[in-house]
């Protein structure tokens, strides 16, 4: 049998500048998509693929997301005697047991791969997921869900994968493909962030991974790469022939909530998803169209 995964590590250390000045004060995980926090959704996400343990990784500045998963005994109270269930249901839903989240503090920012090495004491010897807040993906079976199921077959190393256009491919790790089996894609190389002259294909990695711990051990090790970070590709790539390395081609549409025009566009995209907003937004969408059509 293999082992579950029920530990994921969530970096959020980052400094969030392109969203300045919004991210002076609040953190970028903290932004709202709709009604609720960007991480919200990856934790939902990982909640539903049978995660147990949530690591995060913070840095200064992040004590609006500690507080966030606070239980809010007032709030609650307050909706209780207001007789909003419904409102209620969902601030519940966002308590996290206690003991079942950590905190860790990356002391420096040296890359995304020195930040998931900062878990290695809470990770142990089992295999764990890593998830970028960033990338939300919107997904009739969520997508780390789909990535544990194909994990159950294959073991190793899984990365969520996704075509980009050629040109942006210099923003992405990007995987060398072995062999083609549709969904999935085993891998015989895996650079990051390579120029786009130089990317080996345009299947790029998106912030889904599932990981052994093998991968900590390489990541102990490993010098600066690409912009002068640890990367955790790199330390992914040096499990290609050991572990194994899979590609995971998701089914779901993902959202670039790292960017302003991503974050604009998973606003839109969840928005028309509400039963309770999706009118509305139609509606003023269209006008917004027609006036634009009609200026051209
Ligand atoms: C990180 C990873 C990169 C991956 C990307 C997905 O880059 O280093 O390999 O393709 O996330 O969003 P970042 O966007 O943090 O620079």
């Amino acid at each position: 049998m293999r082992r579950k995964v029920t530990k994921a590590v969530f970096p959020v250390a980052g400094l969030g500048t392109r969203f300045l000045p919004a991210t002076k004060s609040v953190p970028k995980e903290i932004m709202t998509l709709v009604d609720r926090p960007l991480v919200q959704y990856a934790i939902d996400e990982a909640r539903a693929a049978g995660i147990k343990e949530f690591l995060f990784i913070t840095s200064r500045g992040k004590s609006a997301l500690e507080d966030y998963f606070d239980e809010s005994p007032i709030l609650e109270r307050e909706l209780r005697k207001k007789g909003e269930l419904d409102i209620l249901e969902d601030l519940k839903a966002t308590n996290m047991e206690s003991g079942a989240i950590a905190y860790m503090r990356q002391h420096k920012a040296l890359g995304l791969g020195h930040a998931v090495w900062c878990a290695r004491r809470l990770i142990g010897d089992e295999p764990f997921a890593v998830m970028l807040p960033d990338d939300v993906i919107s997904a009739e079976k969520p997508c780390l869900q789909q990535m544990v199921e194909a994990y159950e077959e294959t073991g190793g190393n899984m990365v969520a994968a996704m075509e980009v256009p050629r040109e942006k491919t210099s923003s992405y790790g990007i995987l060398d493909v072995k062999e083609d089996m549709g969904a999935m894609v085993s891998v015989k190389n895996m650079v990051e962030k390579p120029k786009v002259e130089e990317a080996p294909s345009n299947l790029a990695v998106i912030g889904r991974y599932i990981l052994d711990p093998a991968v900590l051990k390489n990541l102990n090790k490993l010098k600066t790469g690409a912009g002068g970070e640890i990367q955790l590709t790199d330390a992914i790539a040096q499990e290609i022939d050991n572990t194994g390395v899979y590609g995971y081609r998701f089914r779901g549409q993902r959202f670039d909530c790292g960017s302003k025009a991503g974050f604009l566009q998973a606003t839109v995209a969840f928005g028309l998803a509400r039963d309770d907003l999706k009118d509305d937004l139609r509606r003023f969408l269209d006008s917004v169209m027609q006036i634009e059509n009609a200026a051209e």
